[in-house]
């Protein structure tokens, strides 16, 4: 089975092929006028390890608007808290003959680790620091959809890079499809040898936004700074902030993007985020999409259907 473990692997055109198929369904979301049943009487199981709100709701209803019966594992409720290991866990879903399986996870690499094992395809809902695939994806296409192309876009990414599986995955995605991209973070939180991934570092925001097309922010990801420094959030706020001053070193019409979920006050102020140049709602909703599409194409071949591109 073809599974989406990541952006890592990817070539350019299937990366463009999943944002086009996902722009067909943007409109039958909207509309529903016609519903598309056509992953009836598949089984779609979403396994997740780590909290979601966005990620988990929007596969869900992904795989319910496309017709398929979709059964949600959370982790705190399962015998993962008796012991059982992520092979077994893994082995136990595949005997229940689960035609598409959607996993998140904290540990990066685990993902591959269960598609290896399993009869059917998987998805990576997030691994760790590792990717984030289908935000990547639906990042994409709200770009492409409100700046027209992607191509020669400057994107600045700014926040928490070091544990970011997010910030991983649209570097992989957006430098794939050509656009010009900017890291920035404190040292700190700055991955070593990002530069080698065809981004441009700074560790001045300021700096880092002039021209800037797109501003991606990202949370602090407090949880996974086990032992490592943690920034006040007024000291982050003040550098690394995006207020509505510093956005006006961006293009006048730049957009302003956020994964969710927003730390208001700390990386991104209110009236940012509120603001009508921001696409933080519209990424959400690119997301049910995005991951109708990626539920579409990855389920094909089971499906008789010829398989993606
Ligand atoms: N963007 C994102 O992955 O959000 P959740 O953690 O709420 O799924």
């Amino acid at each position: 089975h073809r599974h989406l473990t990541g952006i890592e692997g990817l070539q350019p055109h299937e990366i463009t092929f999943l944002l086009d198929e996902a722009e067909g369904w943007i409109a039958a979301n909207r509309g529903r006028a016609t519903p598309d049943k056509r992953l009836a009487g598949l089984t779609q199981i979403n396994a997740f390890f780590e909290n979601s709100t966005r990620t988990l709701l929007s596969f869900e209803i992904a795989g319910k608007r496309l017709g398929a019966d979709v059964v949600n594992m959370h982790a705190a409720q399962s015998s993962v808290k008796k012991g059982e290991t992520l092979i077994d866990t893994a082995m136990t879903l595949n005997a229940m003959r689960a035609d598409v399986i959607v996993i998140r996870h904290m540990s990066s690499g685990a993902v591959r680790l269960i598609a290896d094992k399993v009869d059917c395809p998987v998805l990576n809902a997030g691994d760790g620091r590792h990717e984030h695939p289908t935000q990547a994806l639906l990042d994409a296409l709200t770009i492409r959809r409100r700046r027209g192309t992607i191509h020669n876009q400057r994107v600045v990414i700014c926040g928490d890079l070091l544990h970011s599986r997010v910030a991983r995955s649209n570097i992989l995605a957006l430098t794939a499809l050509a656009a010009e991209v900017r890291v920035c973070a404190p040292s700190t939180l700055m991955p070593p040898a990002i530069e080698r991934m065809g981004v441009t570092p700074f560790t001045d925001f300021d700096n880092a936004l002039d021209g800037a097309d797109v501003v991606m922010m990202l949370r602090l990801q407090t949880e996974r700074m086990t032992g490592g420094y943690v920034p006040s959030s007024r000291e982050y706020h003040l550098r690394y902030g995006l207020t509505l001053d510093r956005l006006a070193r961006a293009k006048p019409d730049a957009l302003v993007m956020h994964p969710g979920p927003m730390n208001r006050g700390v990386e991104i102020d209110s009236n940012v985020a509120d603001h009508d140049r921001s696409a933080i709602t519209e990424q959400v909703e690119m997301g049910v999409a995005v991951r109708m599409a990626c539920l579409d194409v990855l389920t094909r071949r089971a499906r008789g259907v010829e398989g993606w591109a």
